[in-house]
């Protein structure tokens, strides 16, 4: 169904996009997230395609432009135009371009990455353009995202073992998760060496509370000063760097994103040597997944410790993502999807999946990405489902999650007990993932 104007929840959508659009790139929110975020772009465009699809082939095509040389893409692209005060850490904290000589020159951008949506983004725009642009669709964007997922195979994965290693908790996209509490409370921040700074995001949410802490992000800020220190080299640097984990949500994605890769690359004509090697990265991928379950959750690797990361969040179920599920993995993840952890919990004002469990002693209803119930995320949920033929679910997902929206407004999360919504207004991706719901 395409897109319909007449349709009050869908031209809020819309609306939404258009307002954040600076003209060059459609900002992740108002005035929290006044630049480009990688993960958000790629949602965003999902959502835009269906009310525009060459806009939205150009907030890809922006994205890209800040691709570095050794194929990752930056978790922000800043916009010149908007003031260093108005977000923290601004361009010149990064200073990426002269620290890196695989960051862009002329565009300024962070110094770490976030989860790759961006292949399946590409691939639902091809889905929905016309049967004689496809190919051309295809053709443009493969290359660039062929080096970036081989870029997390390899500097990501040093160990093949079909996970991918975050370097930052940001990369994760769930920043303040309790998946990270422990890696976080290792990190010793030698304070006199860490240069003073100015946190901005407090200004742009009316309670502070909603975000991340201040130790977090002491921690947050110390992390990218080492790896400035090491010139964002991370495969060189792998054994020195503060954080490092396996981080399952992350990898499963990759694995759907080198699925939708692997069609991309079909398109483009492709050369049989780079199918193989997409073909071998998403079974390297499944095999990765399939070693982290213990007791029914798929967990998270602390490369540095060794251990398992024991805590109940919504990552526990994210091998769906991968698709292709075993039995035994389909019915974990049925039975933990549907327990007091997730969606099952008496409290939830609607069926949808919290971002730590109601349960989990670090849960907290409002704190961003330790309790909350965030848009985006029901959207990858409901996508994964789809993929592995659980339709009623899937159906359920939408439908709570649309009402959801509905109730509270586009927000950035939302309270799982009383519905509120967090966080910033009229976030782009919320509104994305609204306009794909209603096409769908
Ligand atoms: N999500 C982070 C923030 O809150 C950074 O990417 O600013």
């Amino acid at each position: 169904m395409p897109y319909d104007p007449a349709n009050p929840l869908a031209a809020r959508a819309a609306d939404i996009l258009r307002a954040n659009d600076t003209g060059s790139s459609i900002k992740a929110a108002p005035s929290l997230y006044p630049h480009q975020w990688s993960w958000d772009a790629a949602f965003i465009s999902i959502g835009l395609g269906h009310v525009d699809l060459d806009r939205a082939l150009a907030e890809m095509r922006h994205l890209l432009q800040g691709q570095w040389r050794n194929g990752m893409i930056p978790h922000i692209q800043y916009n010149p135009d908007v003031s260093p005060e108005s977000y923290f850490p601004d361009a010149d904290r990064w200073g990426t371009r002269y620290a890196s000589k695989d960051a862009p020159q002329a565009i300024a951008t962070s110094g770490i990455t976030q989860p790759p949506v961006h292949a399946i983004a590409i691939r639902q725009l091809i889905d929905i353009a016309p049967g004689s642009r496809r190919g051309e669709i295809a053709r443009e964007f493969y290359q660039p995202l062929l080096a970036w997922h081989r870029y997390l195979a390899s500097a990501r994965d040093p160990e093949n073992s079909g996970l991918v290693t975050i370097v930052h908790p940001w990369e994760s996209g769930m920043d303040n998760s309790p998946r990270w509490d422990a890696a976080m409370a290792r990190i010793d921040v030698p304070k006199d060496d860490l240069p003073p700074y100015i946190r901005r995001d407090l200004t742009h949410v009316t309670d502070p509370s909603q975000r991340p802490t201040n130790d977090d992000y002491d921690r947050f800020i110390w992390i990218l000063e080492v790896l400035k220190r090491n010139n964002y080299r991370v495969d060189a640097a792998y054994g020195k760097l503060p954080f490092r984990v396996k981080d399952v949500f992350f990898s499963a994605i990759l694995v759907t994103a080198n699925e939708s890769l692997m069609h991309i690359a079909t398109l483009a004509g492709a050369a049989l040597e780079d199918l193989d090697i997409i073909e071998e990265w998403i079974l390297n991928g499944r095999r990765g997944l399939a070693g982290r379950w213990e007791d029914g959750r798929c967990l998270d690797l602390d490369v540095i410790s060794g251990e398992s990361i024991d805590v109940n969040t919504l990552a526990a179920i994210s091998p769906i993502l991968a698709g292709q599920v075993s039995p035994s993995v389909r019915a974990a993840a049925l039975k933990y999807w549907h327990s007091e952890d997730m969606v099952g919990h008496p409290y939830l004002k609607w069926q949808l999946p919290p971002s730590t469990s109601l349960h989990a002693p670090q849960f907290n209803p409002t704190r961003y990405w330790r309790g909350p119930v965030w848009p985006v995320i029901n959207w990858l949920f409901w996508y994964a489902w789809q993929r592995i033929g659980e339709f009623d679910i899937a159906d359920e997902l939408r439908r709570d999650a649309l009402a959801q929206v509905e109730y509270a407004g586009f927000f950035e999360y939302m309270n799982p007990i009383t519905g509120e919504g967090l966080g910033s207004d009229a976030q782009s991706w919320t509104a994305a993932a609204v306009l794909d719901w209603l096409a769908g």
